[in-house]
């Protein structure tokens, strides 16, 4: 590891508290020159490190440059350090993640970014990513079971998400169908699940989940036509001053994402998910999937009631004929009546 690394990590360890210079060099064997060396290099990449008369160094607590040094301190999961992969910018972390299954990397590792300059979103559409504040992550993960089970994890993650922001800051946050999560009215966190598949079987050999929360981006970040639609934890007013930050919900996240992957087939994480839905029991609007036959009779969506949520994450639904159907992927509103 390199110098400025081993005293990133030493500052991470202690974070808040002052490390003298002296025993920074002491207990990495380097120079005071060279402890000097680091912190000018590290201040330079973004990270707030005050020096304090007499005393030292210390990493501000409001510092949150993203960094395999910031993240492991926080992790239960007995996790390398190799296995977690930090970027500046990347197009897509989901991309990323699959080239590297593909090149053989094991499954387990985890890829993250500052930013996406292209993020993919849900049905083809793009994920704003903005450069300050998000966490945009990727978990390459091995396929447990049969493809159609394998969805499961996407709800799973869902499930994950909301427990891991509960934990590291208290705020409690609602899931909308598939696997959206809100805090009040707007979306903080988007998810989505690729397969990567070998050419010639056409067998899944990794799964690629890749988690999107806004966390402390402003408003206006987001553009005119996502304003009123996106949010952030920022809203919920909790953060500041709190020892939360998104090295720590990264942490708690990759935890709560590794544990629900264990427990997949038992549907534990159902009775969780359910009670954090905030779509069962209300009026909805099913989204005809475009080019449908639905879409072009019914454009404006088909009224129903949101009943249940099934063994295997589908949304069960009573149509105004009182006929009972399962939905397995698409897209709801909440009906305002
Ligand atoms: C959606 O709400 O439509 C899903 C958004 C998923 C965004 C995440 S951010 C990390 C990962 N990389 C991507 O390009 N997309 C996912």
């Amino acid at each position: 590891m390199s110098t400025r690394r081993n005293v990133l990590k030493a500052l991470e360890e202690n974070k808040g508290a002052t490390v003298s210079g002296e025993e920074l060099a002491n207990r990495l064997n380097i120079s005071r020159a060279a402890v000097w060396k680091s912190i000018q290099d590290l201040r330079q990449e973004g990270y707030r490190i005050d020096a304090i008369t007499n005393k030292g160094y210390c990493l501000a607590q409001d510092s949150d440059v993203l960094s395999v040094e910031g993240i492991l301190p926080h992790l239960k999961a007995n996790f390398m350090a190799d296995r977690i992969h930090v970027f500046r910018s990347l197009e897509s972390t989901n991309l990323t993640a699959k080239k590297m299954a593909l090149d053989g990397i094991p499954p387990g590792t985890v890829v993250i970014a500052e930013e996406q300059t292209k993020g993919r979103g849900r049905m083809g559409r793009s994920f704003h990513s903005p450069p300050v504040g998000g966490i945009y992550i990727s978990f390459i993960l091995q396929p447990r079971f049969d493809a159609a089970k394998s969805v499961l994890i996407t709800t799973a993650a869902s499930v994950a998400v909301c427990k891991a922001i509960e934990n590291v800051t208290g705020i409690s946050c609602r899931i909308k169908w598939v696997n959206d999560v809100y805090l009040g009215e707007k979306k903080i966190c988007g998810i989505l699940t690729e397969a990567v598949t070998d050419f010639e079987s056409g067998r899944i050999e990794y799964i690629v989940l890749g988690i999107g929360i806004n966390y402390n981006t402003a408003q206006s970040a987001f553009p005119k036509e996502l304003s009123g639609i996106a949010g952030s934890l920022l809203e919920s007013g909790r953060l500041s001053g709190s020892a939360a930050s998104r090295n720590r919900l990264i942490a708690e996240l990759i935890d709560q994402v590794l544990e629900i992957n264990e427990s997949l087939e038992s549907r534990g994480f159902l009775a969780d998910y359910k009670s954090r839905s905030f779509v069962l029991g209300k009026e909805i609007l099913i989204i005809p999937t475009a080019g449908s036959k639905q879409e072009r009779n019914l454009s404006e969506g088909i009224p129903a009631s949101a009943v249940d949520i099934d063994g295997d994450g589908g949304l069960v639904v009573r149509l105004q004929d009182g006929s009972v159907r399962t939905l397995n992927s698409g897209e709801i509103s909440i009906r305002t009546i």
